[in-house]
């Protein structure tokens, strides 16, 4: 299976007005309206939606979070059915902001499945708040993986793509550091072997993604030498044209 390469911008809660969204979202959709290689996703803050999914079908659109009910008195919760009718066709979940928050493993894996149930494509994050000498982190990775895919199937796991966010390298960690390809690439293979034990030769299907202060200075060896099947990024995808650099490294 050809795994076509992806980059997702991750708006966390920005902008502050329906209309610098729209701004945002244009800009984007006017600059990439030549993108045919890759796929380019948005995930806004869930509200402005509705009206950012008329502006362009060039660019999918993608939610931050999700609940695991279809429905019922869970206030302040959104379902999965609800984005999938709203036309959402991804998810982030397990994102480190949001586990910081204190959401679990147990969560974020009811929250893959009930998004595959619905037909919503999971961005699966994980990633490690700092590394150690003796690779307790890798650890930490396998359990949440082995923890966030419990009873998803053989058939299912090629649907989720997964992202690797090493938390100390997102631009809102305090005295973040620079994460290299290298560091990338290692983590990747690590990832890998794991959903090859776990899935067979389905896991040779799974996008697994790299996100964590991504820029276009750093795209490319993310890509290449990082072995990323593609790119979240955060801050820089507010700005329109700083998240096109990044999107047109990738298609080319
Ligand atoms: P930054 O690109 O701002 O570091 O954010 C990464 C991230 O958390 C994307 O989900």
């Amino acid at each position: 299976m050809i795994k076509t390469k992806i980059v997702i911008g991750n708006w966390k809660m920005n902008p502050l007005t329906p209309k610098e969204a729209e701004k945002l979202f244009s800009g984007v959709a006017k600059l990439v309206s030549k993108i045919k290689k890759i796929e380019v996703v948005a995930c806004p803050p869930a509200l402005y939606i509705d009206k950012l999914k008329k502006i362009s079908r060039k660019i999918s659109l993608g939610a931050q979070n999700m609940f695991w009910e279809e429905s019922g008195a869970y206030t302040g919760e959104i379902s999965g059915e609800m984005l999938y009718n709203l036309g959402v066709k991804y998810v982030i979940l397990g994102h480190s902001e949001r586990r910081a928050l204190g959401e679990t493993n147990l969560e974020v894996n009811k929250k893959v499945r009930a998004a595959l149930g619905v037909g919503l494509i999971p961005i699966f994050c994980l990633g490690e708040k700092e590394r150690d000498e003796n690779h307790e982190y890798l650890n930490f990775i396998k359990k949440q993986i082995e923890e966030g895919l419990v009873s998803i199937s053989k058939d299912s796991i090629s649907k989720i793509i997964i992202a690797y966010e090493p938390v100390w390298a997102i631009s809102s960690t305090l005295n973040r550091k620079n994460a290299t390809p290298d560091d990338s690439r290692e983590m990747i293979v690590f990832i890998r072997k794991i959903l090859s034990d776990k899935f067979g030769k389905n896991a040779l299907d799974v996008r697994i993604i790299y996100g964590g202060s991504v820029s276009s200075k750093d795209a490319l060896g993310f890509l290449q030498e990082g072995g990323a099947d593609g790119l979240l990024v955060g801050k820089n995808s507010l700005d329109a044209k700083k998240f096109v650099e990044i999107i047109n490294i990738c298609e080319a």
